[in-house]
């Protein structure tokens, strides 16, 4: 079983090929390190002690995708390569459509090309914009707040109607919460470029002294310690997911499946700072600010049905979470 990572060296791609190599999987990686580090290929096979097929490329370039099908018998490709900052996304709109899309569309049709129908998304919660209630289960009606979530949404009615089209299409959508964490070697993890623009990584940031201090984005939201409540799942539990994605596919020979990837549990901006305190003695030093634009109150997943269909659930805890993230 032949598998193709785009966005092999990403933060969720990179911990889910360690999760294939470790289960004998041969894997195909492209990376064009817009977002991520060359050195992470090596680290790779220092965590795993496996090798695996590498090619530097642009997934939206049809010439490098024609060559990786040509050179390599592809079974199936789980796609991950694209951009993924929300606050970006609105000052970028058009790089963000074109490089999300483009570089779908053109896996699509070169899978399509050499019969190649298995196919898993990274999508994200971010498509169930304001939950009308909670938890959040996968069939919610869905709406998005800025291009980034745009993007995942518009791959997905893609996916939809690519099925109807052809039902050879083998497809599973994973929508992820919010992924933390790293590999407890240490080895790989979240290296956001820059400032980063999510929780975890800032809060890594000011405990190393790095950054100066934590700005908690508002707490007079209908929360009950009145910060944002979000459902973080550990990177390796969603790694996990993806396994038991692919044996899905293994499994089935036509469909599209779609699962929420969540712990489905809530913790609010203060639990996650305590919790992080306590788990790794680093102080976090914070001061309350305004609430950021586009955020949302609270958002977590009812993972039931990726339980009961893929037999798969988180388990790591909050401590390996903020343990593994320092
Ligand atoms: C979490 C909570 C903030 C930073 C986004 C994307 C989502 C996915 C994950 C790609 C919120 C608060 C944050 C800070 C803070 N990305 N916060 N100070 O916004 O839930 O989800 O990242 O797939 O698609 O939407 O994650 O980590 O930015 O924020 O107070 O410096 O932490 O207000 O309540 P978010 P986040």
């Amino acid at each position: 079983m032949k598998v193709l990572l785009t966005g092999s060296c990403g933060y969720i791609g990179s911990h889910t090929l360690v999760e294939l190599l470790d289960r004998g999987y041969e894997v195909v990686g492209i990376d064009n390190f817009s977002n991520s580090k060359r050195e992470v290929i090596d680290n790779i096979k220092k965590i795993t002690g496996k090798d695996f097929v590498f090619y530097e490329g642009d997934v939206c370039d049809k010439t490098i995708l024609e060559k990786i099908f040509n050179e390599n018998k592809i079974d199936i490709v789980i796609h991950f390569a694209g951009y993924k900052a929300v606050g970006e996304s609105t000052l970028k709109p058009l790089m963000y459509y074109r490089n999300n899309i483009d570089s779908t569309l053109s896996l699509l049709e070169v899978m399509d090309e050499y019969n190649c129908h298995n196919f898993i998304f990274s999508s994200s919660a971010t498509v169930y914009g304001k939950p009308h209630t909670l938890p959040i289960k996968e069939n919610f009606p869905l709406s998005t707040t800025n291009p980034y979530g745009t993007t995942k949404l518009t791959i997905e009615y893609i996916l939809k109607d690519l099925y109807k089209s052809n039902n050879d299409w083998n497809i599973v959508i994973l929508r992820y919460f919010n992924p933390v964490g790293a590999h407890e070697s240490g080895l790989i993890g979240e290296e956001p470029q820059g400032i980063p623009n999510n929780l975890m990584p800032y809060i890594v940031r000011v405990a190393s002294g790095e950054l100066e201090q934590l700005s908690i984005f508002g707490n007079d939201y209908n929360t009950p310690d009145g910060t944002g409540v979000r459902d973080y799942i550990h990177v390796v539990d969603l790694a996990k997911g993806h396994i038991k994605a692919l044996e899905k596919l293994e499994k089935e020979n036509s469909g599209i499946y779609i699962y929420n990837l969540g712990t489905g549990v809530g913790y609010s901006v203060l639990d996650m700072v305590k919790a992080f305190e306590e788990s790794t003695g680093k102080k976090v030093n914070y001061k309350i600010v305004e609430r950021r634009a586009g955020d949302i109150a609270t958002c977590y997943s009812d993972p039931q049905k990726a339980k009961n269909e893929l037999h798969w659930e988180a388990t790591k805890t909050l401590n390996d979470m903020c343990k593994d993230s320092w």
